[in-house]
């Protein structure tokens, strides 16, 4: 059922990592490898890539998402006694520049773009890392536009960045829906202005920041409904 605030949406923004694409894959696809560690070392990798990418736009220091996501990985396999072992380092990365999207993301990009609306990527991630996974996921003719935070050299969540998407696709914050996983970059998008729908993939607790969002979904299955498409 179409929700009051998303009726008149012109595009719809979609976080990458997490949200489109899969972040805990590149570990599962190395779960001989890394036994029980698996799910540490992507819980640990994901937060340390995230709080690198924080601590960095804080300290002035940008350098690229796949930097921070390699420094991520090599701290958290030192951490877990895995960090002797280049081959398993060079595979997880391999894997993680193309990361799996999940099932519902191609045919529900399909269904936005068929009714008439812009969609578009805006992450943190690099240029390179973006294209392989679009790619990868064959979702490259449902996307108008990819939108990396290069461009404007800070991470989410700076208000730089989800201006950058306005800039770009030409449509008004209050038109644009945007889609995170992540609360913290949901609860950000929202304080921005964006009407925001948090896909809330891992039943998490409502973050304590600024910014109300206007509804959740546990995947993107049900976003084509919630629009009134
Ligand atoms: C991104 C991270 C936040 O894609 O998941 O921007």
């Amino acid at each position: 059922m179409a929700h009051d605030q998303l009726t008149d949406i012109g595009a719809c923004v979609f976080d990458a990592y997490g949200t489109l694409f899969d972040v805990a894959a590149a570990a599962a696809h190395c779960k001989d490898d890394l036994g029980d560690k698996m799910a540490p070392l992507a819980t640990l990798w994901r937060d340390k890539q995230l709080s690198y990418s924080w601590l960095r736009s804080l300290m002035g220091e940008y350098v690229e998402f796949w930097q921070v996501t390699q420094d991520g990985l090599d701290y958290s396999l030192a951490a877990l006694g895995l960090d002797g072992d280049p081959a398993l380092r060079q595979k997880l990365l391999d894997l993680y520049f193309k990361l799996d999207a999940y099932p519902e993301v191609k045919g529900v990009l399909t269904a936005l773009k068929a009714a008439g609306l812009k969609t578009a990527i805006l992450s943190n991630g690099s240029p390179d890392m973006l294209d392989a996974a679009v790619r990868n996921a064959g979702i490259g003719e449902v996307l108008d536009d990819v939108q990396s935070v290069a461009d404007v050299g800070i991470f989410k969540p700076h208000p730089r960045v989800y201006q950058m998407s306005v800039d770009r696709l030409g449509v008004e914050a209050g038109r644009i829906c945007f889609m995170s996983s992540n609360a913290w970059d949901a609860a950000a998008a929202a304080n921005f202005g964006f009407n925001v729908v948090w896909v809330n993939r891992f039943n998490q607790p409502p973050e304590r920041l600024p910014g109300k969002i206007v509804t959740q979904l546990d995947n993107l299955r049900g976003l084509p409904d919630l629009l009134g498409i």
